[in-house]
């Protein structure tokens, strides 16, 4: 295949490609808050039509327990290979909405210092529909240009933002129909613009609730301060015990499946051009934190976490009130990493919340998701062909990498399925992923569409 096949068709479609992803993203796909459950499920059907038009058949939004999965499928030789492109349509809420320069699902093109050509700013732009979305456009090139090598199926969920907790049962329910050779995902980040790289893990995720209960009823600070226990400050007592002097998690039992990785594998990890200085300044922070005796791309990468995502209790209204509340909350995450298992962690942390908390109070943990770690191969003819596609259109190697993030459903899809995925990520790093202003470069969307196509030429090559 030319690759002027492919430029011409981006270039004559471009404002059409663009205006379209315009379009999903103004639909407010929160997948979290059932207050927007039309609009996702609205979602899912607007991403039905854009596959009949791209050209797929059989397109169905097909019902789990909560989120439809919407699927389709074209097979143009069941002899030959197949890929399974997986992505999702739900976004993460947009608060804090106030901190947006233009409002969340109102997308509108700005540049920036990363993207002096424009980036598409909305909730949703980089994660995921931007890159969702290349794949269907990629996939309506190969069909007009009558460059589509080989079978493809879509599958886009809506609940990948809240756990993918219904997508396992789809997927052992629909096994006949997912046939598959590779999955192909563009859910994860590259280094930079002209530094293309492909992840080889995510870490898994455990996400606990703990509820802390001290008496019965908030009371007067002053009446009973000093003498019955402050819920806030025990839950902020066992939270600061969870780590210590070197940022070790203090949770017994904690590292004990962690895979340690030799002195070689984590000499190549460091490889990967990484700049401290450009990190800081990006966060505007004078320095970085984390483990003792790791890099940063370490403990990003294969080193797991312990960090509060969100804590309240007490008064937080306008002004002071004095008040011993009887309450404290805390969504506590944890990152896994080979061969940690969520069930197990969540278990230990349960373990050890119950167990420290003083008599005092009382301590309810509850689980929220969990994800298992990956790991993918690099000796995979999937991996190799996104190595040799993102080598044709950026000129350049791409790096592999370890992602930070979690894809939950990405360890079933070895499971159940047997099928390696290829994190084949567009994004950046600084896009804004789940902070206000996401963005998602209009270079990085247009050289997705250009690169997907040459993945299905090297993948049809490769598997023949
Ligand atoms: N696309 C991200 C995951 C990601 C981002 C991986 C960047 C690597 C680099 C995904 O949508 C996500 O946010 N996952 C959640 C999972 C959770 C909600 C179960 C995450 O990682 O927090
Ligand atoms: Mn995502
Ligand atoms: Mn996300």
């Amino acid at each position: 295949m030319e690759r002027s096949v492919i430029t011409n068709y981006i270039n004559a479609n471009k404002e059409r490609f663009l205006n379209e992803l315009l379009d999903l993203l103004r639909i407010p796909s929160v997948s979290a808050d059932p207050k927007y459950a039309g609009d996702v499920n609205k979602t899912a059907e607007a991403v039905k039509q854009r596959l009949i038009e791209a050209g797929v058949d059989n397109v169905e939004v097909s019902p789990t327990k909560g989120y439809p999965v919407v699927y389709g499928e074209k097979i143009i030789d069941p002899k030959k290979p197949t890929v399974i492109v997986y992505g999702h349509y739900d976004v993460q809420p947009a608060d804090p909405i106030n901190l947006w320069h233009s409002p969340p699902f109102e997308p509108v093109i700005k540049k920036t210092e990363v993207h002096p050509d424009g980036a598409i700013f909305a909730r949703g732009a980089c994660d995921d529909k931007g890159q969702m979305y290349m794949h269907v456009k990629a996939f309506e090139l190969m069909m007009k240009t009558g460059t589509l090598p080989c079978n493809v199926k879509f599958m886009i969920e809506g609940e990948e933002e809240v756990g993918s907790a219904n997508l396992g049962d789809w997927i052992i329910k629909n096994k006949a129909r997912l046939k598959g050779d590779v999955i192909l995902i563009s859910d994860t980040s590259m280094i930079a613009k002209d530094i293309p790289s492909i992840d080889t893990g995510l870490r898994g995720l455990a996400y606990m609730e703990v509820e802390v209960t001290g008496p019965n009823r908030d009371l007067h600070s002053g009446v009973y301060g000093g003498a019955v226990a402050n819920p806030v400050n025990v839950l902020c007592k066992l939270i600061a015990s969870c780590h210590d002097e070197n940022n070790h998690i203090t949770i017994p039992g904690f590292y004990d499946e962690v895979l340690e990785l030799t002195n070689a594998e984590r000499a190549e990890l460091n490889l990967a051009p990484f700049d401290i200085n450009e990190f800081k300044k990006d966060l505007n922070i004078e320095q970085e934190q984390g483990e003792e005796g790791y890099t940063t791309m370490e403990r990003t990468g294969i080193r797991p976490t312990l960090d509060v995502n969100g804590i309240w209790g007490g008064y937080i209204g306008e002004g002071a009130k004095t008040v011993l509340p009887s309450k404290a909350f805390a969504k506590i995450s944890m990152r896994l990493v080979p061969n940690q298992n969520s069930d197990v962690i969540s278990k230990l942390f349960q373990k050890y919340f119950e167990s420290v908390a003083p008599k005092s109070v009382k301590v309810k943990v509850t689980p929220h998701h969990g994800g298992e770690p990956v790991v993918v191969t690099p000796d995979s003819p999937g991996f190799k062909a996104a190595s040799l596609a993102m080598t044709e259109s950026f000129g350049k190697k791409p790096v592999p990498t370890r992602g930070g993030g979690s894809i939950p459903i990405v360890a079933l899809f070895k499971k159940e399925l047997g099928l390696d995925s290829i994190l084949f990520g567009f994004g950046l790093d600084t896009d804004a992923l789940h902070s206000p202003n996401e963005h998602y470069g209009l270079f990085n969307y247009y050289k997705g569409i250009e690169t997907i196509p040459l993945f299905y030429k090297h993948f049809s090559e490769l598997t023949k």
